[in-house]
């Protein structure tokens, strides 16, 4: 048995110590948000915070995480996640919607981190996070209007 904590939430699971936190998070815990894309850290859409940190869950064994605070998209609350989430729905950004959970994820911890971020800055901290509808442009537009909105 390994103890998870996610998203507040202190959970007991009977898993391998090298299952990946991903299929643990979707199939054993039932938190469907976080998405599989690649299941090799291509492409962003497994991504979940790790203590604030994004990481990338499909690569990550679930004995790494053991104890760790871990957040995934049905977890977030935060000034930062609700500014984001805010300016995803203004600007109407996702297209499929399937890489965006992970983008999300990804917008929140930078701006975790940095709230003014440059143009420099968003490239830094997105590039990992692969939209297949290619919403590159709305996710810039919402990553600045969230950081003129965080409060
Ligand atoms: S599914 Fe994890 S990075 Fe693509
Ligand atoms: S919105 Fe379709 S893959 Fe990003």
């Amino acid at each position: 048995m390994m103890q998870l904590k996610i998203n507040n939430e202190t959970y007991e699971v009977d898993v391998d110590n090298d299952t990946p936190l991903l299929w643990v998070i979707r199939d054993t815990l039932g938190l469907m948000g976080t998405k599989y894309g690649c299941g090799r850290a291509l492409c962003g859409a497994c991504t979940v915070h790790l203590n604030g940190q994004p990481i990338r869950s499909c690569i990550t064994p679930v004995s790494a995480v053991a104890g760790s605070n871990i957040t995934t998209i049905e977890g977030l609350d935060s000034k930062e996640s609700r500014a984001v989430q805010h300016a995803w729905e203004t600007l109407d950004v996702p297209q499929c919607g399937y890489c965006q959970s992970g983008q999300i994820m990804a917008a929140t911890a930078l701006l975790s981190g940095n709230k003014n971020p440059s143009d420099a800055d968003i490239n830094s901290a997105m590039s990992g996070n692969i939209c297949r509808c290619a919403t590159y442009v709305r996710i810039r537009a919402a990553i600045k209007a969230a950081a003129n909105n965080i409060s």
